[in-house]
């Protein structure tokens, strides 16, 4: 089964083919983040933009790539949910007029489960039941898959997900937009012991998340250092920095899977690019003889091809959208589309 999937939630208009949920035939991408940059963060008025300019596009030469034409394709998958509103709706909008005017079935894919979709693009053997650790710029939950399509989140962050905070903790460290990659590489030529900061612990749930004290503990360092005319060393708060946030992520997260009993670890997301995360939860599986699984570095971020591996089984569970579909800025990763 070919489906064509069509990814717009942010900053990256995205399209691919993808064959029976595991193979990319093609797939494209285009970035906005060098005109977000300027402003330091994404503005979704910008992304809504230039989305609606280079959909048509990217949608073409994903389609040029895999040298197919609509008619040999079975279906049509699009992100609808969550995301930037308006970056939503020029996908959403666009695969239903695909829908519409070639009859092809169009299947709606939440993000953070195209996220999750990516392990199967990367490692063929995977499949449900697993606990998966997924870490955006959005997001930050710890997620029982249970099977393709049904989920239950263990986990999640209170405050600001691990991505953002990352992005805040680097954007005032002077480093450009999206600043998570800088961060993470200033880190491995720092030393992780040189600052103290807090590890936040949450009460009630004891798989939930707390970034913004960590956050705002680094804001202060810097403004003190600099009131007292002090040198910041980046590299060395980088790395204590990415120590603190992948310590309670690694924490929860082996934490969850002992007292559950997964011994089938997952990590997606923007995050699960992070050198010392994919390095952490590998060592921690190894020691316990679990098995550990994270994206290829090119399917950690936003992709297409992501969103045509989870259509797949969207679509064996029977879930496929009529023209009533519309976007939405959050949605619980555990319902299907058209369930509130
Ligand atoms: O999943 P994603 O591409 O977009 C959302 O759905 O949000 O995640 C983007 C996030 C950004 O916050 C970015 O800084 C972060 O992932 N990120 C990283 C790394 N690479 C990307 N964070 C830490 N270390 C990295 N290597
Ligand atoms: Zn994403």
């Amino acid at each position: 089964m070919r489906i064509l999937a069509i990814e717009s939630s942010c900053d990256e208009t995205a399209a691919a083919v993808i064959e029976d949920g595991r193979k990319i035939i093609s797939s494209v991408i285009a970035t906005q983040v060098d005109e977000h940059k300027l402003y330091g963060g994404v503005v979704p008025e910008i992304a809504s933009r230039r989305h609606c300019e280079s959909i048509n596009g990217v949608v073409s030469e994903a389609l040029e790539r895999a040298e197919m034409k609509l008619n040999e394709l079975d279906a049509l998958a699009v992100t609808y949910a969550p995301g930037l509103i308006g970056a939503l709706l020029v996908g959403v909008n666009f695969a239903k007029g695909l829908s519409l005017s070639t009859g092809l079935p169009l299947i709606p894919v939440h993000h953070l489960r195209s996220h999750i979709a990516a392990n199967y693009l990367a490692h063929p053997e995977l499949e449900p039941p697993f606990l998966c650790l997924v870490v955006s710029g959005g997001h930050s939950h710890i997620v029982e898959v249970k099977s393709y399509t049904e989920m239950r989140v263990i986990g999640r962050t209170r405050d600001d997900a691990a991505g953002e905070a990352f992005d805040k903790a680097a954007r005032t460290m002077g480093m450009p937009y999206p600043g998570g990659i800088h961060l993470d590489k200033a880190a491995e030529l720092g030393n992780e012991e040189s600052y103290k900061l807090p590890r936040p612990k949450v009460s009630g749930s004891k798989y939930d998340f707390s970034f913004s004290g960590l956050k705002t503990a680094v804001i202060n360092l810097i403004h003190n250092a600099k009131q007292k005319g002090e040198e910041i060393n980046v590299n060395d708060l980088s790395a204590s920095f990415r120590k603190a946030v992948v310590d309670s992520l690694t924490d929860n997260f082996i934490g969850a899977a002992g007292n559950m009993g997964y011994d089938k670890l997952v990590l997606a997301g923007g995050v699960s690019a992070n050198s010392l995360l994919r390095r952490r939860v590998w060592e921690e599986t190894e020691k316990r003889g679990w098995r550990c699984y994270y994206p290829t570095l090119e399917l950690c971020g936003d992709n297409g091809a992501m969103v045509g591996a989870q259509a797949y089984y969207e679509y064996k569970a029977g879930r496929i959208a009529d023209m009533m579909l519309n976007a939405a800025a959050t949605k619980n990763i555990e319902l299907a589309f058209n369930e509130v």
